[in-house]
Protein backbone atom coordinates (compact mmCIF):
# COMPACT_ATOMS: atom_id res chain seq x y z
CA UNK A 1 0.00 0.00 0.00
CA UNK A 2 1.97 3.13 -1.42
CA UNK A 3 -0.17 5.68 0.21
CA UNK A 4 0.74 4.22 3.72
CA UNK A 5 4.52 5.41 3.06
CA UNK A 6 3.63 8.79 3.59
CA UNK A 7 2.17 9.14 6.66
CA UNK A 8 2.35 12.15 8.10
CA UNK A 9 2.25 11.22 11.84
CA UNK A 10 5.09 8.03 11.15
CA UNK A 11 7.58 8.46 13.36
CA UNK A 12 10.41 6.64 11.25
CA UNK A 13 12.72 9.11 9.73
CA UNK A 14 12.08 10.07 6.05
CA UNK A 15 14.10 11.59 3.37
CA UNK A 16 12.26 15.20 4.01
CA UNK A 17 12.96 15.03 7.37
CA UNK A 18 16.74 15.33 7.29
CA UNK A 19 16.97 18.86 6.20
CA UNK A 20 14.43 19.88 8.74
CA UNK A 21 15.71 18.04 11.38
CA UNK A 22 19.04 19.33 10.72
CA UNK A 23 17.71 23.11 11.50
CA UNK A 24 15.13 22.12 14.09
CA UNK A 25 18.21 19.74 16.28
CA UNK A 26 19.24 20.88 19.25
CA UNK A 27 22.55 21.92 19.32
CA UNK A 28 22.76 22.13 23.44
CA UNK A 29 21.56 20.39 26.33
CA UNK A 30 19.67 23.24 27.49
CA UNK A 31 17.91 23.12 24.02
CA UNK A 32 16.95 19.99 24.73
CA UNK A 33 13.68 19.42 25.73
CA UNK A 34 12.13 17.40 28.36
CA UNK A 35 13.81 13.73 29.32
CA UNK A 36 14.97 15.78 32.44
CA UNK A 37 16.00 13.18 34.58
CA UNK A 38 18.39 11.58 31.80
CA UNK A 39 20.41 15.73 31.42
CA UNK A 40 20.55 15.92 35.05
CA UNK A 41 22.78 12.41 34.84
CA UNK A 42 24.35 13.38 31.86
CA UNK A 43 25.47 17.01 32.74
CA UNK A 44 27.30 15.12 35.89
CA UNK A 45 28.60 12.65 33.81
CA UNK A 46 30.49 15.15 32.02
CA UNK A 47 31.13 17.50 33.94
CA UNK A 48 33.18 14.85 35.86
CA UNK A 49 34.74 13.65 32.66
CA UNK A 50 35.96 16.73 31.60
CA UNK A 51 37.54 17.12 35.02
CA UNK A 52 39.49 13.78 34.57
CA UNK A 53 40.09 14.81 31.30
CA UNK A 54 38.52 11.43 30.08
CA UNK A 55 36.61 10.38 27.37
CA UNK A 56 32.67 10.13 28.65
CA UNK A 57 31.37 6.51 29.59
CA UNK A 58 29.82 4.86 26.98
CA UNK A 59 26.03 5.18 26.67
CA UNK A 60 22.98 3.36 25.72
CA UNK A 61 19.69 5.34 24.40
CA UNK A 62 16.89 3.19 23.68
CA UNK A 63 13.35 4.60 22.84
CA UNK A 64 10.77 4.56 20.41
CA UNK A 65 11.66 6.46 16.72
CA UNK A 66 11.56 10.06 17.13
CA UNK A 67 12.05 10.34 20.22
CA UNK A 68 15.61 12.15 20.40
CA UNK A 69 18.28 9.88 20.41
CA UNK A 70 20.29 10.75 17.57
CA UNK A 71 20.16 14.41 18.98
CA UNK A 72 21.35 13.77 22.10
CA UNK A 73 24.32 12.16 20.87
CA UNK A 74 25.08 15.12 18.75
CA UNK A 75 24.65 17.07 21.63
CA UNK A 76 26.88 15.01 23.98
CA UNK A 77 29.58 14.85 21.28
CA UNK A 78 29.49 19.07 20.87
CA UNK A 79 29.06 19.64 24.50
CA UNK A 80 32.27 17.38 25.36
CA UNK A 81 33.85 19.35 22.41
CA UNK A 82 34.72 16.17 20.42
CA UNK A 83 34.41 15.02 17.36
CA UNK A 84 31.63 12.62 16.40
CA UNK A 85 31.53 9.79 13.38
CA UNK A 86 28.13 8.20 12.75
CA UNK A 87 27.63 4.93 11.73
CA UNK A 88 24.86 1.82 12.04
CA UNK A 89 24.23 -1.62 13.38
CA UNK A 90 23.09 -2.36 9.90
CA UNK A 91 25.89 -0.45 7.86
CA UNK A 92 29.07 -2.50 9.15
CA UNK A 93 28.87 -5.63 7.53
CA UNK A 94 32.77 -6.65 7.97
CA UNK A 95 34.58 -6.87 10.66
CA UNK A 96 37.37 -5.09 8.97
CA UNK A 97 34.67 -2.47 8.60
CA UNK A 98 34.70 -1.27 12.19
CA UNK A 99 38.33 -2.07 12.37
CA UNK A 100 38.49 0.86 10.32
CA UNK A 101 36.48 3.00 12.09
CA UNK A 102 37.90 2.73 15.28
CA UNK A 103 41.64 2.50 14.31
CA UNK A 104 40.51 6.22 12.66
CA UNK A 105 39.02 8.12 15.93
CA UNK A 106 40.80 10.59 17.74
CA UNK A 107 41.41 10.63 21.21
CA UNK A 108 37.84 11.43 23.50
CA UNK A 109 36.01 11.29 20.17
CA UNK A 110 32.48 9.46 20.33
CA UNK A 111 31.47 6.92 17.61
CA UNK A 112 27.67 6.68 16.82
CA UNK A 113 26.26 3.16 16.31
CA UNK A 114 22.34 3.93 15.45
CA UNK A 115 20.48 0.79 15.36
CA UNK A 116 23.24 -1.09 17.22
CA UNK A 117 21.13 -4.43 18.28
CA UNK A 118 21.32 -5.21 14.33
CA UNK A 119 25.44 -5.63 14.43
CA UNK A 120 26.19 -9.05 13.68
CA UNK A 121 27.61 -11.09 16.49
CA UNK A 122 30.98 -11.50 15.19
CA UNK A 123 31.43 -7.86 14.48
CA UNK A 124 29.75 -7.03 18.59
CA UNK A 125 33.02 -8.76 19.40
CA UNK A 126 34.82 -6.63 18.05
CA UNK A 127 33.52 -3.63 19.73
CA UNK A 128 33.39 -5.99 23.24
CA UNK A 129 37.87 -5.28 24.02
CA UNK A 130 37.44 -1.77 21.91
CA UNK A 131 34.69 -0.96 24.83
CA UNK A 132 36.54 -2.23 27.66
CA UNK A 133 39.97 -1.86 27.10
CA UNK A 134 40.40 0.50 24.63
CA UNK A 135 41.90 -2.20 22.40
CA UNK A 136 41.67 -4.22 18.64
CA UNK A 137 42.14 -7.72 18.54
CA UNK A 138 43.06 -8.99 15.03
CA UNK A 139 43.05 -12.68 14.20
CA UNK A 140 46.33 -13.57 11.77
CA UNK A 141 46.32 -16.89 10.25
CA UNK A 142 44.08 -19.20 10.31
CA UNK A 143 43.19 -22.53 12.01
CA UNK A 144 46.41 -23.66 14.61
CA UNK A 145 48.49 -21.29 13.44
CA UNK A 146 46.14 -18.28 14.14
CA UNK A 147 46.90 -16.09 16.58
CA UNK A 148 45.95 -12.40 17.90
CA UNK A 149 47.34 -9.49 17.25
CA UNK A 150 45.93 -6.11 19.68
CA UNK A 151 46.15 -3.21 18.84
CA UNK A 152 45.53 -0.05 21.48
CA UNK A 153 43.15 2.47 20.51
CA UNK A 154 42.44 5.63 21.72
CA UNK A 155 40.08 5.73 24.47
CA UNK A 156 36.82 6.66 22.73
CA UNK A 157 33.29 7.05 24.22
CA UNK A 158 30.14 4.60 22.55
CA UNK A 159 27.09 5.98 21.83
CA UNK A 160 24.51 3.15 21.38
CA UNK A 161 20.99 3.98 20.15
CA UNK A 162 18.46 1.25 19.78
CA UNK A 163 14.42 0.91 19.48
CA UNK A 164 14.89 -2.18 20.98
CA UNK A 165 16.46 -2.79 23.96
CA UNK A 166 15.68 -6.29 24.31
CA UNK A 167 17.12 -7.33 21.10
CA UNK A 168 20.25 -6.25 22.50
CA UNK A 169 22.61 -9.12 23.48
CA UNK A 170 23.66 -8.84 27.47
CA UNK A 171 27.41 -8.94 27.03
CA UNK A 172 27.21 -5.88 24.67
CA UNK A 173 24.33 -4.10 27.65
CA UNK A 174 26.32 -4.37 30.43
CA UNK A 175 29.34 -2.85 28.57
CA UNK A 176 27.42 0.55 28.69
CA UNK A 177 28.19 2.40 31.95
CA UNK A 178 25.39 4.52 31.09
CA UNK A 179 21.72 3.30 29.82
CA UNK A 180 19.16 5.57 29.34
CA UNK A 181 15.38 5.11 28.40
CA UNK A 182 13.78 7.84 26.51
CA UNK A 183 10.33 8.97 27.09
CA UNK A 184 7.65 9.72 24.85
CA UNK A 185 7.05 13.65 25.35
CA UNK A 186 4.04 15.18 27.46
CA UNK A 187 2.33 17.84 26.27
CA UNK A 188 3.79 20.44 27.73
CA UNK A 189 7.33 19.65 26.29
CA UNK A 190 6.18 18.94 23.02
CA UNK A 191 4.49 22.60 22.90
CA UNK A 192 7.89 24.10 23.62
CA UNK A 193 9.28 22.38 21.32
CA UNK A 194 6.93 23.62 18.70
CA UNK A 195 6.95 26.86 20.07
CA UNK A 196 10.87 26.84 19.75
CA UNK A 197 10.73 25.74 16.06
CA UNK A 198 8.26 28.04 14.93
CA UNK A 199 10.90 30.89 15.91
CA UNK A 200 13.55 28.58 14.17
CA UNK A 201 11.13 28.92 11.17
CA UNK A 202 10.36 32.48 11.65
CA UNK A 203 6.76 31.93 11.58
CA UNK A 204 4.51 33.21 14.32
CA UNK A 205 1.84 30.81 15.97
CA UNK A 206 -0.99 31.39 18.68
CA UNK A 207 -1.40 29.17 21.27
CA UNK A 208 -3.98 27.23 20.19
CA UNK A 209 -2.39 26.05 17.50
CA UNK A 210 0.85 25.13 19.43
CA UNK A 211 -1.85 22.82 21.54
CA UNK A 212 -3.74 21.39 18.53
CA UNK A 213 -0.23 20.39 16.94
CA UNK A 214 0.71 19.18 19.96
CA UNK A 215 -2.27 16.39 20.54
CA UNK A 216 -1.91 14.96 17.66
CA UNK A 217 1.76 14.68 17.22
CA UNK A 218 1.90 11.38 19.52
CA UNK A 219 4.23 12.69 22.08
CA UNK A 220 6.76 12.52 19.31
CA UNK A 221 9.05 15.56 18.41
CA UNK A 222 9.68 13.77 15.24
CA UNK A 223 5.75 14.13 14.10
CA UNK A 224 5.04 17.41 16.01
CA UNK A 225 8.25 18.95 13.68
CA UNK A 226 6.59 17.83 10.43
CA UNK A 227 3.50 18.34 11.62
CA UNK A 228 4.26 21.99 11.96
CA UNK A 229 5.87 22.40 8.63
CA UNK A 230 2.97 20.93 6.99
CA UNK A 231 0.91 23.42 8.59
CA UNK A 232 2.94 26.32 7.99
CA UNK A 233 2.96 25.46 4.33
CA UNK A 234 -0.69 25.42 4.58
CA UNK A 235 -0.87 28.65 6.23
CA UNK A 236 1.20 30.16 4.23
CA UNK A 237 -1.22 29.38 1.04
CA UNK A 238 -4.39 29.53 3.15
CA UNK A 239 -3.68 32.51 4.97
CA UNK A 240 -1.61 34.99 5.63
CA UNK A 241 1.32 33.15 6.91
CA UNK A 242 0.93 32.92 10.57
CA UNK A 243 -0.22 29.66 12.09
CA UNK A 244 -3.64 30.36 13.43
CA UNK A 245 -6.36 27.88 14.85
CA UNK A 246 -8.85 28.79 12.15
CA UNK A 247 -6.78 27.56 9.31
CA UNK A 248 -5.16 24.83 11.26
CA UNK A 249 -8.28 22.64 11.05
CA UNK A 250 -8.05 22.80 7.44
CA UNK A 251 -4.81 21.57 7.53
CA UNK A 252 -5.40 18.58 10.05
CA UNK A 253 -8.43 17.26 7.68
CA UNK A 254 -6.16 17.47 4.85
CA UNK A 255 -3.44 15.85 6.36
CA UNK A 256 -6.41 13.56 7.74
CA UNK A 257 -4.67 13.77 10.77
CA UNK A 258 -7.77 13.56 13.74
CA UNK A 259 -7.59 15.26 17.04
CA UNK A 260 -5.30 12.16 18.83
CA UNK A 261 -3.15 12.13 15.89
CA UNK A 262 -4.73 8.65 14.44
CA UNK A 263 -4.26 9.29 10.49
CA UNK A 264 -6.15 6.97 7.80
CA UNK A 265 -4.20 4.10 8.38
CA UNK A 266 -4.42 3.59 12.05
CA UNK A 267 -8.85 4.13 11.26
CA UNK A 268 -8.54 1.56 8.70
CA UNK A 269 -7.03 -0.86 10.68
CA UNK A 270 -9.54 0.13 13.79
CA UNK A 271 -12.57 -0.34 11.48
CA UNK A 272 -11.40 -3.46 9.62
CA UNK A 273 -11.38 -5.25 12.86
CA UNK A 274 -14.56 -3.97 13.70
CA UNK A 275 -16.04 -4.67 10.53
CA UNK A 276 -14.97 -8.02 9.69
CA UNK A 277 -14.04 -9.40 13.10
CA UNK A 278 -16.67 -7.84 14.87
CA UNK A 279 -14.42 -5.75 17.31
CA UNK A 280 -12.01 -9.40 17.30
CA UNK A 281 -10.28 -11.07 19.32
CA UNK A 282 -8.47 -11.38 15.59
CA UNK A 283 -4.65 -12.76 15.21
CA UNK A 284 -2.07 -10.70 14.32
CA UNK A 285 -1.37 -12.72 10.85
CA UNK A 286 -4.86 -12.34 10.01
CA UNK A 287 -5.38 -8.54 10.20
CA UNK A 288 -1.54 -8.49 8.62
CA UNK A 289 -3.69 -10.62 5.99
CA UNK A 290 -7.00 -8.75 5.63
CA UNK A 291 -5.00 -5.58 5.59
CA UNK A 292 -2.11 -6.20 3.12
CA UNK A 293 0.45 -5.39 5.92
CA UNK A 294 3.44 -7.71 7.09
CA UNK A 295 3.03 -8.71 10.37
CA UNK A 296 5.97 -7.04 11.91
CA UNK A 297 4.51 -3.44 10.32
CA UNK A 298 1.50 -4.10 11.84
CA UNK A 299 3.34 -4.75 15.32
CA UNK A 300 6.28 -2.17 15.66
CA UNK A 301 4.64 1.01 13.47
CA UNK A 302 0.74 1.18 13.99
CA UNK A 303 0.21 -1.14 16.72
CA UNK A 304 1.95 0.40 19.75
CA UNK A 305 0.58 4.08 19.35
CA UNK A 306 -3.11 2.39 19.22
CA UNK A 307 -2.34 0.28 22.15
CA UNK A 308 -0.92 3.21 23.75
CA UNK A 309 -3.96 4.90 23.82
CA UNK A 310 -5.59 1.80 25.16
CA UNK A 311 -8.08 1.22 21.27
CA UNK A 312 -6.47 -2.08 21.38
CA UNK A 313 -5.97 -4.83 23.91
CA UNK A 314 -3.89 -7.33 23.61
CA UNK A 315 -5.59 -11.05 24.65
CA UNK A 316 -4.46 -14.83 24.48
CA UNK A 317 -6.79 -15.09 21.59
CA UNK A 318 -5.93 -11.74 19.80
CA UNK A 319 -6.51 -8.31 19.28
CA UNK A 320 -9.77 -6.69 20.46
CA UNK A 321 -10.91 -3.28 19.57
CA UNK A 322 -11.46 -1.39 22.95
CA UNK A 323 -14.93 0.34 23.84
CA UNK A 324 -12.69 3.53 23.98
CA UNK A 325 -12.01 3.04 20.28
CA UNK A 326 -15.59 2.69 19.54
CA UNK A 327 -16.75 5.57 20.83
CA UNK A 328 -13.87 7.66 19.36
CA UNK A 329 -14.74 6.79 16.05
CA UNK A 330 -18.31 6.86 17.14
CA UNK A 331 -19.11 3.64 16.08
CA UNK A 332 -21.55 1.27 17.93
CA UNK A 333 -20.53 -1.89 19.88
CA UNK A 334 -22.68 -4.90 18.36
CA UNK A 335 -24.60 -6.07 21.49
CA UNK A 336 -24.89 -2.49 22.66
CA UNK A 337 -27.24 0.32 22.86
CA UNK A 338 -27.15 2.83 19.69
CA UNK A 339 -25.00 5.96 20.63
CA UNK A 340 -26.95 9.38 20.74
N1 LIG B 1 14.27 16.83 23.40
C1 LIG B 1 14.11 17.45 22.22
N2 LIG B 1 13.99 18.79 22.17
C2 LIG B 1 13.80 19.40 20.99
N3 LIG B 1 13.73 18.78 19.78
C3 LIG B 1 13.85 17.45 19.78
C4 LIG B 1 14.06 16.72 20.98
N4 LIG B 1 14.16 15.42 20.68
C5 LIG B 1 14.02 15.33 19.35
N5 LIG B 1 13.83 16.54 18.80
C6 LIG B 1 13.56 16.81 17.38
O1 LIG B 1 13.04 15.64 16.78
C7 LIG B 1 13.80 15.26 15.65
C8 LIG B 1 13.97 13.76 15.66
O2 LIG B 1 14.86 13.37 16.68
P1 LIG B 1 16.01 12.27 16.47
O3 LIG B 1 16.36 12.16 15.04
O4 LIG B 1 17.09 12.57 17.43
O5 LIG B 1 15.21 10.98 16.92
P2 LIG B 1 15.75 9.49 17.11
O6 LIG B 1 15.34 9.08 18.49
O7 LIG B 1 17.17 9.40 16.78
O8 LIG B 1 14.87 8.67 16.08
P3 LIG B 1 15.24 7.27 15.31
O9 LIG B 1 14.98 6.17 16.29
O10 LIG B 1 14.23 7.23 14.19
O11 LIG B 1 16.63 7.37 14.83
C9 LIG B 1 15.11 16.03 15.77
O12 LIG B 1 15.54 16.52 14.55
C10 LIG B 1 14.81 17.21 16.65
O13 LIG B 1 14.52 18.35 15.87
MG1 LIG C 1 18.07 8.48 15.12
Amino acid sequence: MQEEKNRIIDTDEKGEDSQLDFSLRPKKLNEYVGQERIKENLLISMQAAKNRREPLEHVLLYGAPGLGKTTLAHIMANEMGVGIKITSGPAIEKSGDLAAILTNLQEGDVLFIDEIHRLNKTIEEILYPAMEDSALDIIIGKGPQARTLRIELPPITIIGATTKASMLSAPLRDRFGMIFHLNFYDHEDIEKIIRRNAGILGVDIDIESCKNISTRSRRTPRVANRLLKRVRDYCEVKGNGVIEAKHCQGAFNMLEVDELGLDFVDRKILEMIIDKFSGGPVGLNTIAAASGEDMSTIEDVYEPYLMRLGFIDRSPRGRVVTDIAYRHLKREKPGQKKMV
